[in-house]
Formats: structure tokens, sequence, C-alpha cells
């Protein structure tokens, strides 16, 4: 009998619930990932601290339940980052995706969901952290760029890290055309990254 409930629970996709800011294109690229029959991981729900984020209607059109936390409707980071946890919880989420998200967590935060908490950054990590990673790409003329799939711990940009795609920079490139190849390379990892991260968690 133990035998056959194990083989059962090994079949439960990872319930993942995306936290997102705005665009939400690598929202999508994880929703469409999950549409895979073989795919180990669902999205349970969508976070956005933005009412006005588009990602909001990608969820709502995949028929994805959907919250909004104002960061700047709470006088303290505390509150904020306990009604997000709250939600993950009661949907019984295992594993959360920052997708876009331009909030930071706390340490208290992410050490709750430590190895369970993943980000997607549009540089070759440990290189051009924070803001504008492919504008500090440009300027440091660097000829090979990309993103990289990467957990989340309490220094910004610097968890453990799960893929990488390098992306090269031509000649001709400015902050827009370079962010967009980076882009197509972040939609293709992160659902691979994703399905890693669901497949050790089995
Ligand atoms: C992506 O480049 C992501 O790496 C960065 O912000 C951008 C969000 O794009 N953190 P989208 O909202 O997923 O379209």
């Amino acid at each position: 009998m133990a035998s056959v409930l194990y083989s059962v629970n090994m079949n439960v996709r990872k319930r993942v619930g995306v936290l997102i800011s705005g665009n939400g294109s690598n929202l999508q690229a994880l929703i469409n990932a999950a549409y895979g029959h073989d795919y180990p991981a669902e999205i349970a729900l969508v976070i956005s601290n933005k009412s006005n984020a588009f990602g909001l209607q990608r969820a709502a059109k995949a028929a994805i339940p959907t919250y909004i936390f104002d960061n700047k409707a709470y006088s303290n980071r505390i509150s904020f980052e306990y009604d997000i946890d709250l939600v993950l919880r009661k949907a019984d989420c295992d594993i959360v995706c920052l997708a876009g998200f331009m909030q930071i967590f706390s340490q208290k935060f992410t050490e709750k969901w430590e190895g369970r908490i993943l980000n997607i950054h549009p540089s070759l990590l440990p290189c051009f952290k924070g803001l504008h990673p492919q504008r500090q790409a440009l300027e440091a003329g660097v000829k090979i760029t990309g993103c990289t799939v990467h957990l989340v711990t309490a220094e910004v940009d610097d968890g453990p890290i799960i893929l990488q795609a390098a992306v090269p920079v031509k000649d001709k490139d400015n902050e827009a055309s370079l962010s967009a190849r980076i882009l197509e390379e972040e939609h293709r990892i992160y659902q691979k990254g994703l399905a890693i991260l669901a497949n050790v968690l089995r």
C-alpha cells in the first residue's frame, strides 16, 4: 500500500506562485510550459504588486487566480511580505517564481522559502547584478551576456545558479535590441529551471 501511495505522490505537480510587476512575458512562458502534459509544475496563482501589470491579464486569460498587493499601501515590508506569504501558503504553493517582480524580499522571507524560490535575471550572474543589467553589459563593452535562473537568497541576484544562457552582444545593439534577444532566452530557460527544481523537490 505504501508503495502505491508513493508512486501517486511522485506524479503530483508542484504548485507554483508567480510574482510579477509588469508585462509578464516570463510568466507567459511558464504558463505555456505548464500546459505540457509531462511538465512537473503548475501555476497555482499570480501575485502582482502593481494593479495595472499586464501579466495579470495573461493570468486571467489562463484562468489562474490573481492577487494584488500594492507595496505602497503598506506601512512596512513585514506586513507586505506577510500577506504574500499567507496567500502562497493558503494555496499550498511549493515553489515561488519571481518573474520581473521589482521588490526585494527580507532575509526572513527568503529563509522561509529557502531552496524553493527562483528568479530570472537578464545577465550572466555574477556579472551585472541589480537594475538595468543589459545597459550595464553594453557600458562594460562585453561581447557576450545572457540570462540566469537562480535560487533567491537574502543577497540580491546572488543565490545558487540553476541555469544560464549566453547571448552575443552585436556591434549595432542598443539596450532595447539586446534586452529583446536576452528575453527570448529567458523564456526558454526559465521554464527549464523551474522543471529542474520541481523534479528535485519530488
Ligand atoms: C525580464 O527581463 C526579467 O529578467 C527582469 O525583468 C524583465 C521582466 O520581463 N527581471 P517580463 O515582465 O517577464 O516580460
